[in-house]
């Protein structure tokens, strides 16, 4: 099992429903690599590489926080394993212009961050160095939300290309672990992005929390109380069914707000009551881990360096379909 995030900001709810809690909840079952993709992040924020170094240490805070147990979980930091890179370099041979325009999630993406026709061209492929990622653990299974479905697809072609050239399998095809909410939308009902700051941070204090909920998008025709509202499209709803264990209730509050007579007020009371009690313990067992920042970096060094001798031997079937191995 393999995953990754960019370091470019704190880890909000959006991953934790999305692919935190899967990979938690799975790391005693499945062997787990989790990537600190900062190579990616700098696909994108080149311009501010000091920000992407100094979030490497906020997102190991934020999985060690949520209960990634590192001594089942190798955390590795993406640019400390260079077979990562040679294995892109390789990979950029099988996939086609064309294709890596295509990838939908590339597209919104640039379209977010206004690229137009400014993409750096280390942007435009950073799927292939995800597919070098996936590959390069012989992963299987990786715990992601539905927007990394197309480089899921991407990375199955570039194995069965590879494949095809050797006259075997090289390295295994992979599938997405989608959770029950594979896509929790931002505060203002846009998808949850770390630039549009519509997520809620896993480190958010108290105060954010409250004022987060209380700017959420319900919907706009619900007026008064008594008025009938819907269900759908509220983002109230969407966090209350993310994240209030109490099943029942949520269904009979949407009834209730569909009907008529239950106020957002009243709503958005219960949902930051829910998510006060899920990210209380989270922000202190951060803050403890945070006081000793040197014990969190040496955990990525010695993951990085486990995951460095798997990659290591992946490479060297990779570099074999190329005759890359033989000097003589
Ligand atoms: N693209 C992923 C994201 O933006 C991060 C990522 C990097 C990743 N490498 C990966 C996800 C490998 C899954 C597998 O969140």
């Amino acid at each position: 099992m393999l995953t990754g995030d960019r370091p470019t900001g704190p880890l909000h709810l959006g991953h934790y429903a999305g692919s935190l809690r899967n990979r938690v909840a799975l790391q005693d079952v499945h062997q787990q690599t989790i990537l600190i993709a900062d190579l990616q992040a700098l696909t994108d924020h080149a311009g501010r590489p000091r920000d992407v170094r100094q979030n490497v240490l906020e997102v190991a805070l934020d999985y060690l926080a949520v209960g990634i147990d590192p001594s089942v979980t190798t955390i590795a930091l993406q640019s400390a394993i260079p077979e990562l890179a040679e294995l892109t370099m390789l990979y950029l041979n099988l996939v086609t212009l064309a294709r890596l325009e295509r990838n939908p999630t590339v597209r919104s993406e640039i379209e977010l961050r206004g690229f137009a026709r400014d993409i750096p061209a280390g942007f435009l492929v950073y799927p292939v160095s995800q597919a070098a990622d996936i590959t390069a653990f012989r992963a299987t299974l990786v715990p992601v939300g539905d927007d990394q479905l197309p480089m899921i697809e991407q990375t199955n072609e570039i194995a069965r290309r590879l494949a095809g050239l050797a006259g075997r399998p090289v390295v295994p095809e992979c599938r997405a672990l989608l959770s029950a909410t594979p896509r929790l939308p931002g505060v203002d009902g846009r998808k949850a992005s770390k630039s549009l700051g519509n997520a809620i941070a896993l480190s958010a204090s108290p105060d954010a929390i409250r004022d987060k909920v209380r700017a959420m998008f319900t919907d706009p025709g619900h007026v008064r109380a008594s008025d009938p509202g819907h269900v759908e499209g509220n983002v109230v709803f969407a966090y209350l069914d993310a994240f209030d264990a109490q099943r029942e209730e949520v269904e009979a509050l949407k009834q209730r707000y569909r009907d008529g007579g239950l106020g957002d007020v009243l709503l958005k009371r219960r949902l930051e009551e829910v998510l006060q009690a899920l990210l209380a313990p989270i922000r202190s067992r951060r803050a403890y881990l945070a006081r000793d920042p040197a014990t969190v970096l040496a955990i990525i060094r010695a993951g990085s360096e486990r995951a460095h001798s798997v990659a290591d031997s992946v490479l060297a079937d990779v570099r074999d379909v190329f005759f890359l191995n033989d000097n003589g």
